[in-house]
């Protein structure tokens, strides 16, 4: 799959994480314990572990891994959150944070929607799909809106640091052209 480039929806634009959305993405969410809740890491204390992981998500472009993109207000132009595509042969997957004063707005629907549709036009790919913990509430309705049909429930599939150190059980959501 070729990698995204900007993708606009209504009221955002999606475009590829640089080194210098590093502040913003610090200050938006990747310090915040709420925000960090159900994902796989854990708050960071520094900007400088954020711009570890931006220069991860550089080189996994450029390995064509996964492809993330910050999420940007077209009104303000502020980052408000991230997005990421991992292709695997016929297969995708979603993963998506948003800073915590955006939540319940509706962003993640469109931001999610767009990338997917997207996603769908790569002629090789056939299957979008992502995981949520499942008491992900949130995101799991972010999945659904976004016409995913839950498919089960992976039992004991990731951890979550912020919650334990074991593996915890995870919803299974999947679209297929
Ligand atoms: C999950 C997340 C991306 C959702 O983004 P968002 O922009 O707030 O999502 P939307 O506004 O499009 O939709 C949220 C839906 O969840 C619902 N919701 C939110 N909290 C809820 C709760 N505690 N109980 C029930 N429903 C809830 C909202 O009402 C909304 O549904 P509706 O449109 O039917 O009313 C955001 O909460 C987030 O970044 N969370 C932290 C990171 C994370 O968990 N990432 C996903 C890892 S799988």
């Amino acid at each position: 799959m070729k990698p995204p480039e900007q993708i606009e929806t209504e009221r955002l634009l999606l475009r590829p994480i640089a080194l210098n959305d590093a502040e913003q993405i610090f200050a938006q969410y990747a310090a915040d314990p709420a925000a960090a809740k159900y994902v796989t890491f854990v708050p960071h204390q520094k900007i400088d572990t954020v711009r570890d992981f931006i220069h991860t998500c550089i080189d996994n472009r450029k390995k064509r891994i996964r492809y993330a993109s910050v999420i940007v207000r077209r009104e303000d132009n502020q980052l408000i959150g991230t997005i990421d595509v991992a292709p695997e042969q016929s297969k995708a997957s979603l993963g998506y944070i948003l800073g915590q004063k955006y939540w319940n707005q509706r962003y993640m629907t469109e931001a999610a929607a767009a990338l997917v549709a997207w996603t769908f036009l790569q002629p090789e790919i056939h299957r979008v799909w992502a995981v949520c913990d499942v008491e992900n509430v949130a995101s799991a309705r972010v999945l659904e809106k976004i016409g995913m049909q839950k498919e089960g429930l992976l039992r004991s599939w990731l951890v979550h640091p912020n919650l334990g150190s074991e593996p915890r059980d995870c919803w299974c959501y999947a679209r297929v052209k």
